[in-house]
């Protein structure tokens, strides 16, 4: 692999670390992924888009970088259980994990419907609740490791438009206060990112779609930097969060908002 420099000692902030990412096929884990197979992690990408999480694997291995691929749903117990076990089967024992996979539905209250919520509750609250549950049960023997889970500004604050997503991702802000405290103890940090909006596969569309062009603008102007992130920006702080220069932090949910929530 790449990160080894021939002396056979990996090098990277995440040299040697076995790390799980949800959602690697696309957006913001897929920036994760080229990320951390660059700075040394051993790698397990999961997604429930085969095709796509295929198309990451070989362009990763095109790179020189190796990673295990797993299949599957993060609201079903035995899929998250499974991505989990890959990495305790492939490599023995987990590091890391990027708690990342999500569905960001935009529905004010009179649109929504109970299905609505249940959904997004299922992936991004029950599936976030299901990989951390078996990433901390495959760490502990290890004595400890570190989580990362995808928040946002609507896990912090309230939003237009966001009745169902937004609650969703205030449950990854309290599970990740939650373990922080229940698990600091026994060496395992859990904290989280906030994105502000970012540049990702739905936002590049929104420039073709009628209204996208105004409404992208609107957006932009919401964020005092006057722009929308990039998938490596917000990688770069789950990098952070993930490698042992964030040691002493835990409990942490970090803004990256072009200073959306300082306003
Ligand atoms: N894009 C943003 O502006 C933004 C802002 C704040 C937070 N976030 C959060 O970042 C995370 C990633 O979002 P993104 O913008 O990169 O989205 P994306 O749609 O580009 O990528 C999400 C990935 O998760 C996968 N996924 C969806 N449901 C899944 C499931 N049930 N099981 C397994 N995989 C599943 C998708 O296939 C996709 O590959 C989400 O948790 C989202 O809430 C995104």
């Amino acid at each position: 692999m790449r990160d080894d420099d021939g002396s056979g000692t990996a090098r990277g902030t995440l040299a040697g670390k076995v790390c799980v990412i949800t959602g690697a096929a696309h957006g913001i884990g897929e920036a994760t992924a080229e990320l951390f197979a660059r700075e040394g992690a051993r790698l397990v990408l999961t997604d429930r888009d085969a095709g796509a999480l295929a198309e990451v694997v070989a362009r990763l291995a095109g790179e020189g970088f190796g990673t295990v691929a797993v299949t599957g749903d993060v609201s079903d117990p035995g899929d998250a259980r499974a991505m989990i076990a890959a990495a305790v089967d492939q490599y023995g024992r987990l590091d890391v994990l990027v708690a990342n996979a999500g569905i960001i539905p935009l529905l004010d209250i009179t649109e929504a419907d109970a299905d609505d919520w249940d959904e997004v509750m299922a992936i991004d609250g029950r599936g976030m609740f299901l990989t951390c549950k078996y990433a901390i049960e495959a760490m502990e023997p290890n004595g400890g490791g570190a989580i990362v889970c995808l928040s946002s500004i609507s896990g912090l604050a309230g939003q237009r438009g966001q009745s169902t997503y937004g609650p969703a991702k205030f449950v990854a802000t309290g599970l990740t206060m939650h373990l922080a405290v229940e698990w600091a103890s026994r060496g395992i940090r859990v904290n989280a990112v906030a994105p502000g909006t970012v540049r990702t596969d739905r936002v590049r569309r929104l420039p073709q779609e009628p209204g996208g062009p105004e409404y992208l603008a609107a957006i932009e102007r919401m964020h005092p930097m006057g722009r929308i992130g990039e998938p490596a920006e917000v990688a770069a702080a789950i990098r952070f969060l993930a490698c042992d220069e964030a040691s002493f932090i835990t409990g942490a949910v970090l803004p990256v908002d072009g200073g959306y929530l300082a306003q």
